[in-house]
């Protein structure tokens, strides 16, 4: 089949696109606003986007219900730093709960119980028992065309100034996923865990 993305003459029941690109890993973003309210939501709509310097990005695809930008967004642009934890198959439950619309000065980490630990060079505090985090501050924001009028998509990149590891997972001396078993995103309601890797080695 072929569809054209701007007619979404697909002709299936739900829009495929987000089952074409998978697993998305899920970046688990805490950040507080200049008044100091915390927040933790999910992004799948994230990734790394260069190591030298480690840099990340994600992006909100839409607005909430009032038409204000999500807490994520508007708290990474205005105090400026955010840490990104990794979700784990053990933290499945608390991570989804964290994604539900809660008002600015609403904590999801005391929502979906997660308990939160201080980040070593930033404000925002980390997930504890997420075997990664990473600290980051904020670079830029590109604001991305919408085909809803009044949504706000707009990717931020950051980038990482301090990085935790759960000493637990590395294993001589590299990290070993199947210890972390990372969660990701497919599309629907569907996720998947990285329970098992294979090799290859480049071409010369
Ligand atoms: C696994 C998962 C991934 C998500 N990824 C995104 C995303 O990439 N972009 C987005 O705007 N919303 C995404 N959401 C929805 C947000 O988490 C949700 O709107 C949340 O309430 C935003 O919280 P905030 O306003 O506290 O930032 C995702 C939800 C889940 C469960």
């Amino acid at each position: 089949m072929f569809y054209e993305t701007e007619k979404n003459n697909h002709g299936l029941p739900h829009n495929p696109f987000k089952s074409l690109i998978v697993p998305r890993p899920i970046g688990w973003i805490s950040s507080q606003d200049t008044l100091g309210n915390i927040n933790l939501a999910p992004y799948s709509y994230f990734n790394a986007v260069c190591d030298n310097p480690p840099m990340v990005m994600f992006s909100t695809t839409n607005s909430l219900s009032d038409g204000a930008v999500k807490d994520t967004l508007y708290n990474v642009e205005t105090q400026g730093e955010f840490v990104v934890n990794m979700a784990t198959y053990e933290h499945r439950e608390a991570m989804n709960l964290s994604s539900a619309s809660l008002s600015r000065n609403e904590n999801e980490f005391l929502f979906a119980q997660v308990e939160m630990i201080p980040s070593t060079l930033i404000k925002p505090p980390r997930v504890k028992g997420s075997p990664i985090q990473l600290e980051c501050i904020y670079y830029q924001s590109i604001q991305l065309p919408t085909d809803s009028p009044g949504n706000t998509n707009r990717a931020v990149i950051g980038k990482v100034i301090g990085v935790h590891i759960d000493d637990n997972v590395i294993v001589d001396g590299k990290i070993d996923v199947k210890k972390i078993k990372p969660i990701t995103r497919l599309g629907y309601m569907e996720y998947a865990v990285i329970d098992n890797v294979f090799n290859m080695q480049r071409p010369k």
